[in-house]
C-alpha cells in the first residue's frame, strides 16, 4: 500500500545528546524528538526530510534522515553532527518548529518467517530500531552492528530489547579484518537458510556486504544514504546507477532516483 508523504510543521520536543561529550565538551550524536505527525503507517527503511526554521536563509534544503522509532505520542529521529546542517539541528530548542516532510521512500522487506540478518554500520543502525520493533517475529532477526565510536553513542537499547545484537568496535586496522571476517560468516549461514540480510550504513560496507551477497547468493537488501535535496524526486541529486538485474529493461544500466524507488535497493540490482 503506498503511504501518501505529508508535510507537518511541528514544535521540537527535545534534543537528547548522546554518548559521551568529546575534548572540548561537544556532543555527537543526538537523538531528536517530535510529536508524532498525523501520518499513521510508515515503513521501517523510510525516511524523512527534515528543515527546522533555524536553517534560515543560509540552509535553503531540508536534509534526509531514517524514522528511527515512533510511539503513540513522538517521532524519533536520530543523528550524528557531520555539517552546518546537523550542527543547526543540535542546538534546537523545545518549541522550535521543524518542516517534516514524510514518511517518504520504500522501506526494507518483512518476511516474518525468514532468518533475516541485520547488518548495521555506525549510524547504519538507526532505521533498525523501527524494524525490530514492527518486526512480527524478532525472534527470527538478529543483528551485526559494526561501529568506531563507543556504543553508547548508538540507539541500541531499543533494539537489544527485542533481539541478539553482536557488536564489534573497530579501534585498529586489525579489528576491521575481525568484523569482516565475521560478516562474511554470518551472511554466510543466513544465505544457507535462503534468509533475508538487511544492510545499511556507509558506501565501503555496503560495497563489501554487496560483494559478499554475490558470492555467496545471499538475498541482501541494502539502504543508501546518497546525498537528497528534494526527497521527492524533483532535483535528480540522488541517483544512482542500475545493474543489468534491475527489473525493467528499459532501465537497466540507467539511472534511478534513490528517493523514488529507494532508499532501500536489492543489492545485485544497483552500482555503487
Ligand atoms: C535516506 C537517508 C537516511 C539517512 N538517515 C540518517 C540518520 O538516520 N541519521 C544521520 O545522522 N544521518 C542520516 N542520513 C545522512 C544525513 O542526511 C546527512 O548526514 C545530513 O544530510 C548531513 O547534513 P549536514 O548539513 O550536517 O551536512 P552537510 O554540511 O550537508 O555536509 C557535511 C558532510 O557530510 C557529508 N554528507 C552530507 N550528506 C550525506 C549523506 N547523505 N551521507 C553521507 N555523508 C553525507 C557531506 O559530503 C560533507 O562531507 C541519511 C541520509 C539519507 C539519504
Ligand atoms: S532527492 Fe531530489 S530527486 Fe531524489
Amino acid at each position: 500500500m503506498q503511504i501518501k508523504p505529508i508535510l507537518s510543521r511541528l514544535p521540537a520536543l527535545e534534543v537528547t545528546p548522546f554518548g559521551p561529550a568529546g575534548p572540548e565538551g561537544e556532543y555527537r550524536f543526538f537523538a531528536l524528538r517530535l510529536p508524532r505527525p498525523s501520518w499513521k503507517n510508515w515503513r521501517p527503511g523510510q525516511f524523512l526530510m527534515l528543515r527546522p526554521a533555524a536553517f534560515g536563509l543560509e540552509l535553503p534544503w531540508a536534509r534526509p534522515f531514517s524514522i528511527c522509532h515512533t510511539t503513540a505520542r513522538c517521532l524519533i529521529c536520530f543523528f550524528q553532527v557531520c555539517g552546518r546542517g546537523t550542527r543547526r539541528m543540535a542546538q534546537l530548542k523545545h518549541g522550535d518548529e521543524v518542516n517534516v516532510w514524510g514518511p517518504l521512500g520504500n522501506g526494507f522487506a518483512v518476511e516474518p518467517d525468514s532468518q533475516t540478518l541485520l547488518l548495521a554500520g555506525g549510524m547504519g543502525i538507526v532505521p533498525f530500531v523501527g524494524y525490530v520493533n514492527a518486526h512480527p517475529k524478532p525472534w527470527n532477526t538478529s543483528m551485526l552492528f559494526g561501529h568506531r565510536e563507543p556504543l553508547k553513542c548508538y540507539p541500541v537499547d531499543n533494539i537489544h530489547e527485542y533481539i541478539p545484537l553482536d557488536s564489534l568496535r573497530e579501534t585498529t586496522p586489525g579489528e576491521l579484518d575481525n568484523f569482516i571476517f565475521t560478516l562474511n560468516e554470518r551472511m554466510r549461514d543466513c544465505a544457507e537458510q535462503n534468509g533475508l540480510v538487511l544492510a545499511c550504513g556507509p558506501l565501503p560496507f555496503l560495497q563489501t556486504v554487496r560483494n559478499f551477497a554475490r558470492e555467496l547468493k545471499a538475498r541482501t537488501q541494502i539502504l543508501l544514504e546518497n546525498t537528497m535535496a528534494c526527497g521527492v524526486g524533483a532535483c535528480l541529486g540522488c541517483m544512482t546507477r542500475t545493474s543489468d538485474a534491475w527489473p525493467t529493461p528499459e532501465k537497466r544500466g540507467g539511472l534511478v532516483q534513490a528517493c523514488r524507488q529507494g532508499p532501500v535497493f536489492w543489492a545485485d540490482q544497483v552500482k555503487l
